[in-house]
């Protein structure tokens, strides 16, 4: 039996009528249509569908659509403010921190949670807040690289 869920999706208020069984990230991907949060794994290991879950990151492969019901979420879309990137993103576009990209949007929401509880990270901190973000393409030196950027950049109100 389905159930009416009500979500604000990157400011955005919307009903959805799901499945007990139906994962969050489905939901936001297949019904919602925000497909820049991915699917790696399906089993919490890869962080790539990580979004911000009233203001917590959460890999949204391991969340009920139902457990979502009144939240206000966040994802990879609704980070950049009137067309313009956060400074976490220009940080990954400046510092070369993406490859193929897959790992890059959920990299980015873990690094948001990051930043806010700790704006100067040192890169043992940096690799402890991305620890549950894989990157296949092993990339890892320049999103650290960025991830202290974008810090200092945001330390400096840029
Ligand atoms: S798809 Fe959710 S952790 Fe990999
Ligand atoms: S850039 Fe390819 S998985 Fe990270």
């Amino acid at each position: 039996m389905k159930r009416t869920i009500t979500l604000t999706v990157n400011g955005v208020t919307c009903e959805a009528s799901v499945e007990p069984r139906r994962l969050l990230v489905d939901l936001l991907r297949d019904e919602l249509r925000y497909t820049g949060t991915h699917i790696g794994c399906d089993t919490g290991n890869c962080g790539a569908c990580t979004i911000l879950l009233n203001g917590v990151s959460v890999k949204s492969c391991m969340v009920l659509a139902v457990q979502a019901d009144g939240a206000d979420i966040l994802t990879i879309e609704g980070v950049a403010a009137n067309g313009t990137l956060h400074p976490i993103q220009q940080a990954f576009k400046d510092c070369h921190a993406l490859q193929c990209g897959y790992c890059t949007p959920g990299m980015i929401m873990s690094t948001i949670q990051l930043l806010e509880r700790n704006p100067d990270p040192s890169e043992a901190e940096i690799r402890q807040g991305i620890s549950g973000n894989l990157c296949r393409c092993t990339g890892y030196v320049n999103i650290i690289k960025a991830i202290g950027c974008a810090g200092r950049r945001m330390r400096d109100g840029e």
